[in-house]
């Protein structure tokens, strides 16, 4: 059944691997009119063997790929593929580790110093936080809100993990601008969509406004709190006040869990470590690898400062697990028990770089946004709607009359459309526009250029 031909069908996916990459340079970096196949062909009966299957699959759908490993896709905030976290990759599933348990592997020691070394980058104590490799920040949401939700019942004398959340005591989650995952989160976990007080921001800010928080959590007594602070919000990079949260969690009794997906990062660089001052303070943080610590998906960084309460929530202990072992068992600190060996690409990609290398990376792309807010700042034909202070640029076509967003959305399309960038659209108070999120390791200076090139030229082609 297995032809003898798997090894040139791996080295041809090499081969298109590579091509592809190289591709990335010039080729369209997404095709805007791209529409998937409409039919679902039945499963054969007899298979065609590896590189038939391969050949097939490039030939019909080579050229339907984004090219989001790419340096001009700042679409959502997609980190691509460093050298040593794409060779890690492939030697994974060679490997084919189930990181469940100890299991007489290697794997699990690795994942636990993939996740030290990541703490020493962030400077955050090791010896306070444990931690999980996920699929991504929102599985970390999900698994730390799970913690959350523990501690929480357990402050008023019950156990949600054995006795479900249908009795438990009322728990408010607070939070600023979370990202959507934290209400998926909230309602997987039972806590509740409708279970979550949104807290206004400051003016022209995506940063909860402390003061209206500290009015929130005192207005609701009777309840146990969770507060979910960003550190990195999706539309403008922007940070709550972490120190003036971290308070106010103490003083009301509540958990602290922080959403820095990517923000964190900006602890391991001096000139913006600022932004995320009192991270330290977290009950609990998510963070990403797939994103600016360009790991390929899937990969993400659940940590707690109290992981025995995500632990009782996720706990799956059976009798044909072993439990020898002095390692975590992270099958019981997230919601996966079979588990990829995604540890591999993290801790090869840190021994590879080392610190001084992912700051280059965060500091070229925290560069890039910034000399194109200055571009942006400089024309008369775009304008910035929020302060750059991280790596995401958040702008839009300067128009003066009421069909602005109409105009914004032919301009996105124009810009997309050149295949030169691509990047994703939002709605930011109230009015839609672009973001441009910079995160890859490839992105540079030519690249600046081609996209203040992409964006006048498209802007001069509506107007034409
Ligand atoms: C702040 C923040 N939190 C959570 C997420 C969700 O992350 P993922 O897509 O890895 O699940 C994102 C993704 O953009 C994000 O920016």
């Amino acid at each position: 059944m297995f032809a003898d031909n798997s090894l040139d069908a791996e080295r041809r996916a090499l081969e298109i691997g590579r091509s592809f990459l190289r591709g990335n340079a010039d080729g369209a970096v997404v095709d805007v009119g791209h529409a998937c196949p409409s039919t679902f062909p039945a499963l054969p009966e007899a298979g065609v063997g590896e590189l038939e299957a391969l050949e097939t699959y490039w030939s019909s759908h080579g050229g339907q790929h984004s090219r989001s490993s790419g340096p001009r896709y700042f679409g959502f905030v997609t980190g691509g593929v460093t050298p040593a976290a794409l060779t890690a990759d492939i030697l994974v599933p060679y490997l084919d580790q189930n990181v469940a348990t100890e299991r007489h592997s290697i794997a699990a020691y690795i994942e636990e110093l993939a996740l030290a070394q990541v703490l020493d980058l962030l400077a955050l104590p090791r010896d306070e936080l444990s931690g999980v490799l996920v699929t991504g920040t929102s599985a970390a949401n999900l698994a730390c809100l799970a913690g959350a939700r523990q501690w929480c019942g357990q402050q008023a004398g019950y156990d949600i993990a054995e006795d479900g959340i249908a009795g438990a005591p009322r728990i408010t989650v607070f939070a600023g601008t979370p990202h959507t995952s934290i209400h998926k989160a909230m309602s997987t976990l039972g806590l509740g969509r409708r279970n979550l007080c949104e807290v206004p921001s400051l003016p022209g800010r995506e940063a909860v406004d402390t003061a209206a928080l500290a009015e929130a959590l005192a207005s609701r007594p009777g309840t146990q709190k969770i507060v979910v602070a960003s550190a990195g919000t999706v539309n403008t990079g922007d940070f709550d006040a972490l120190p003036e949260v971290a308070d106010l969690c103490e003083r009301h009794g509540a958990w602290l869990h922080v959403d820095g997906a990517f923000g964190a990062f900006a602890r391991s660089l001096p000139e913006y470590a600022h932004l995320a001052a009192g991270m330290e303070r977290a009950d609990s943080l998510s963070v990403d690898g797939h994103k600016w610590l360009n790991l390929p998906y899937d990969c993400g960084l659940a940590f707690s400062r109290h992981m025995d309460r995500q632990e009782m929530s996720f706990s799956a202990d059976a009798p044909y697990v072993p439990k020898d072992g002095t390692l975590p068992a992270f099958m019981n600190r997230a919601v996966e028990q079979s588990r990829r060996y995604r540890a591999l690409p993290l801790y090869l990609s840190l021994q590879a770089y080392g610190r001084a290398g992912f700051r280059r990376i965060f500091e070229d792309n925290c560069r890039f946004a910034r000399r194109l807010s200055d571009w942006i700042d400089a024309s008369q034909d775009f304008e910035r709607l929020a302060e750059t202070r991280l790596n995401i640029v958040c702008f839009r076509g300067s128009y003066e009359d009421e069909t602005v967003d109409a105009r914004n959305r032919d301009l996105l399309q124009r810009i997309n459309g050149s295949g030169r960038l691509f990047m994703t659209p939002t709605t930011y108070k109230g009015r839609f526009c672009f973001r441009l999120a910079a995160s890859n390791w490839q992105t540079g200076d030519g690249d600046l250029n081609i996209v203040t090139d992409t964006l006048t030229q498209a802007f001069g082609s509506q107007t034409a």
